[in-house]
């Protein structure tokens, strides 16, 4: 461990702990009984048939039955080494299947040429949205799926071990363990001008996260549901800032950020010359584990993101986000629900697609 590293985690904790201050108010949110959900709210998403997109769960049934098993072997291994892989697996994920559909596209390494002809960006990677996705997060892909390789070579594309990876992470994580539909192929292309816009940002507006959200071909239950994966992770000061110093160029913080929040955010995140390496939790009451206080959060005021507290203000999403606040099965539910359709965006099949034999590299690259 180096002593960078160490200081983060100490940072961490240290926050952790003044935020247990803050939990207590979320206690009395959620004992809150849920309220029914409009079915014009539960509706959305769900019209969509999983049957589009042509995944089985028995896909390498014949060519790599144990799959699931070798993937989750690694990130067993891989969860006690580094807790905090697993919602970086998670986050990366989501930044993969956003971007041109769920295709390892964001796994491809910035070519050395690239970075030294210029400063322009060239694979998804270079974009300033993925500049700080961990270098865990990659590592973890890459050796579960030299593990597969080494059982089932050349069989087993690399975005389908992310999407298992993913999963094995939420379940370490205290979260639904659920099957993942298998049979995507890796991109033969990772564009960096396919980033700008297809991603959530930390101060995105309702109508904004709807708006990507839709593009995807996913709604209002999905966005929802989806952002429950706040539960578990954490976020670079950068993104708290506005809110916790000037929030909309008030020189005030949010007025939506419950007063002991924004001041123990002030503590781990100065207005300037902060570490940049510096991170807060998403989820203040219980970081470490997937659950359904992130919701009881947002109740309570203690949503870390614009974007995620605007969930529980908004009359689109907050009957969702309140149900979801008062029941964990009903949480699990759905988000495993959207996993399975945010897993499914544009898949490549057939020749518009390869099976890469490390995750980083196109197949012909050379
Ligand atoms: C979010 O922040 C970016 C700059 O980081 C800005 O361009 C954008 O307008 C902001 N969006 C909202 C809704 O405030
Ligand atoms: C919680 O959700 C589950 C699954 O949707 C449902 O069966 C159960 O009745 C709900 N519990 C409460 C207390 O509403």
């Amino acid at each position: 461990m180096d002593s960078s590293r160490g200081t983060r985690i100490r940072r961490r904790v240290t926050l952790f702990l003044l935020l247990l201050v803050a939990s207590s108010l979320v206690g009395t949110s959620r004992a809150r009984e849920a309220q029914p959900l409009p079915t014009a709210a539960a509706g959305g998403g769900s019209r969509r048939a999983p049957e589009r997109h042509g995944l089985s769960l028995d896909f390498y049934a014949k060519t790599c039955p144990a799959v699931d098993q070798i993937v989750a072997s690694v990130t067993a291994a891989r969860y006690k080494d580094f807790p905090a892989a697993g919602p970086a697996v998670l986050r990366l994920f989501h930044h993969d299947c956003f971007v041109e559909g769920c295709d390892a596209s964001i796994l491809i390494a910035p070519t050395a040429a690239g970075a030294a002809a210029s400063a322009a960006p060239t694979v998804e990677r270079d974009m300033e949205e993925n500049k700080n996705l961990p270098q865990e997060a990659f590592d973890t892909v890459e050796l579960a799926k030299a593990a597969v390789e080494s059982k089932c070579p050349g069989v087993v594309s690399c975005a389908d071990v992310l999407a298992l990876a993913a999963r094995d992470y939420v379940q370490q994580a205290g979260g639904p363990y659920y099957p993942v539909k298998k049979g995507r192929k890796d991109s033969k292309v990772s564009l960096a001008g396919k980033v700008r816009g297809s991603l959530p940002r930390s101060n995105s507006t309702v109508d904004e996260l709807l708006r990507v959200f839709a593009g995807k071909g996913l709604g209002t239950a999905d966005l929802v549901a989806l952002s429950g994966a706040h539960t578990v992770g954490f976020a670079h000061c950068v993104h708290v800032l506005g809110r916790i110093y000037d929030f909309r160029g008030t020189r005030r913080p949010d007025p939506l950020m419950d007063a002991r929040l924004v001041k123990a955010l002030r503590m781990s995140c100065p207005s300037s010359g902060g570490s940049a390496r510096v991170v807060v939790p998403f989820d203040v009451s219980t970081p470490f584990q997937f659950d359904h206080a992130y919701y009881a959060n947002l109740q309570a005021r203690l949503g870390l993101l614009g974007s995620d507290q605007a969930l529980s203000q908004d009359p689109r999403t907050r009957a969702m986000a309140q149900e979801l606040a008062g029941n964990k099965t009903r949480f699990f539910q759905a988000f495993v629900a959207s996993m399975d359709r945010m897993g499914s965006i544009r898949i490549k099949k057939g020749r518009k697609g390869e099976i890469r034999k490390v995750c980083s590299q196109h197949l012909l690259a050379v």
